[in-house]
């Protein structure tokens, strides 16, 4: 029996900047991940190394999220409990209080709305950074347990990611679902260029830090989405967004107010309202970027986003102050 205690892989941020110290050369980082088995005296007995490539961890860890999700027990809970943040907390795995499904449970809310609203219209959802289509698996047991039925009836959905592995594995665990239905589209991430309106609903949370030009990105998802946005955004308090790199070398943008402001004056027909907000001090992946100090990240956060163009949305959330 192994007692596995938990290490922080990730260097301390002041070992990595440059300005207190007279060298200022080129730091390579190579990084690696595996299992270290050690004894009691901290000597290494064991190694066990796993495939480093983030497509294949995130391929792994997404396909996991959806057999979690399938759980025939979660659907039960749900079912008895209802559809709710409550009922979310109270089944008890981690995975239900993270971000994503925090989110799902907002497009849900918007898709029973719309539903309402269109007579039983199906309602298409596009899907930015889609990975294996988890979020339609999460949707698609919400929608179950609350009795409005299977989203393979429901949805017109459309994912969009980099990487052609997750989508090979979103089309291999959704055999089911009519492919006229359930498209995807293989493209970096700011390549958004769909017709105005041309989804009902939109749904953004980890890609689009990613991309070359944030801001223009979520300029274009807005223009294509008819009714809402769902997004979660990471944000700094500063005058100017930036872009800083993370611990694997992915550039990762934060948005400042005024990006915001100026996404708000380019749709005046619709509203931020503010779900959400988590400080990165509270986030659970904190010294994830390099060079970071901790005044700069004092002033970082993210916000759950639901952007809407409807009248009465199903939300009493505060607008966005700009
Ligand atoms: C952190 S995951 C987020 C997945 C999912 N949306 C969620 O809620 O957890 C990021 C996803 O975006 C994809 N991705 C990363 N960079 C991208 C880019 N520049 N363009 C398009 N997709 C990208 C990855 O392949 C991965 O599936």
């Amino acid at each position: 029996m192994f007692k596995l205690r938990h290490h922080d892989p990730a260097l301390p941020a002041d070992s990595l900047a440059a300005p207190k110290s007279e060298a200022r050369g080129v730091l390579a980082l190579d990084i690696q991940t595996k299992y270290q088995f050690v004894d009691d005296s901290g000597n290494i007995f064991h190694e066990y190394r796993v495939p480093g490539s983030s497509e294949i961890q995130n391929c792994g860890g997404y396909v996991d999220k959806i057999a979690k999700y399938r759980d025939t027990a979660l659907m039960s809970h749900l079912r008895a409990s209802g559809v709710s943040k409550a009922s979310f907390a109270s089944f008890g795995s981690p995975i239900l209080t993270t971000r994503s499904p925090q989110l799902d449970l907002l497009l849900f809310e918007l898709i029973r709305d719309l539903r309402r609203r269109s007579n039983g219209a199906r309602i298409s959802l596009f899907d930015h950074g889609c990975s294996a289509a988890e979020h339609f698996d999460l949707l698609d047991v919400m929608l179950q347990a609350s009795g409005e039925g299977r989203a393979r009836d429901l949805l017109s959905y459309v994912g969009l990611d980099i990487s052609p592995l997750l989508l090979a594995a979103a089309k291999m665990l959704h055999s089911d679902v009519e492919p006229e239905h359930f498209r995807f589209v293989v493209a970096e991430g700011s390549a958004l260029d769909f017709p105005s309106r041309a989804f009902d609903l939109s749904l953004s949370v980890g890609v689009v830090n990613h991309v070359a030009d944030p801001p223009a990105t979520i300029k274009h998802l807005l223009r294509g989405t008819r009714y809402a946005a769902v997004m979660a955004l990471w944000v700094t308090a500063e005058e100017q967004g930036f872009h800083v790199l993370n611990n694997s070398g992915v550039s990762f943008y934060f948005f400042s107010k005024r990006d915001l402001a100026s996404l708000q004056a380019a749709n005046p027909d619709g509203r931020f309202l503010v779900a959400d907000f988590i400080p990165e001090r509270h986030s659970s992946q904190r010294s994830s970027y390099i060079n970071m100090d901790a005044h700069r990240e004092e002033a970082l956060g993210c916000y759950h986003l639901v952007f809407t163009r409807l009248k009465n949305s199903p939300f009493n959330f505060e607008q966005l102050a700009l």
